[in-house]
């Protein structure tokens, strides 16, 4: 029987992950590293003791090298008020720090305000998977709102808590 691509598609749109915004940095071993990122919700826990996660970046991704190169990637967990976040990280690369504020911590990926969640990580593997890599990553540092609630991706657009 063949393999049907497009009802698999179908199938994993049915789950409804949330929707992180995961940045890096170029030449992050050197001062002056420039900051990129992409949206990704290819994006789970693995580990509590020790903490990890993973994300799954496309081969074709444009900035991949700062993620398989670099030592750090950040996880910035949208609230359902920042599509327009989501939007504009998964477009092209030159328009998405132009004029986005951010935080740096301790490596210098860009920190997003007003998230629900956001992880610094130190890279510590990566993996081939298909089409994809698999980063995996060992979690430093975390920042937690206070309150909001998620966007939400959902049969290929987005959702919140609560939609019909
Ligand atoms: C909701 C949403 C989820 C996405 N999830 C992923 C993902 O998990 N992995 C991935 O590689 N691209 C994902 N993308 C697409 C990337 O964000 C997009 O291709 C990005 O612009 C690639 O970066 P580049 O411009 O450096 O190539 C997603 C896009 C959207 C809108």
């Amino acid at each position: 029987m063949s393999f049907d691509s497009k009802k698999f598609r179908n199938a994993l749109s049915r789950l409804a992950p949330g929707v992180p915004v995961v940045p890096g940095v170029t030449d992050d071993a050197a001062p002056g590293g420039i900051p990129v990122g992409v949206t990704a919700n290819a994006f789970t826990s693995v580990s509590l003791e020790p903490p990890l996660v993973l994300v799954c970046l496309d081969n074709d991704t444009g900035c991949l090298g700062a993620f398989t190169e670099g030592t750090h990637f950040a996880i910035n967990i949208l609230d359902e008020s920042q599509r327009n976040l989501s939007d504009m990280f998964a477009g092209p690369q030159e328009h998405k720090f132009k004029d986005q504020s951010f935080d740096t911590w301790d490596s210098g990926c860009p920190i997003l305000p007003g998230c629900l969640a956001n992880l610094e990580c130190r890279r510590t593997e990566v993996y081939e998977g298909g089409d994809h890599v698999i980063l995996l990553g060992r979690v430093e540092l975390i920042g937690l709102a206070d309150q909001g609630r998620p966007l939400l991706y959902y049969r290929s657009a987005y959702a919140r808590l609560g939609d019909d």
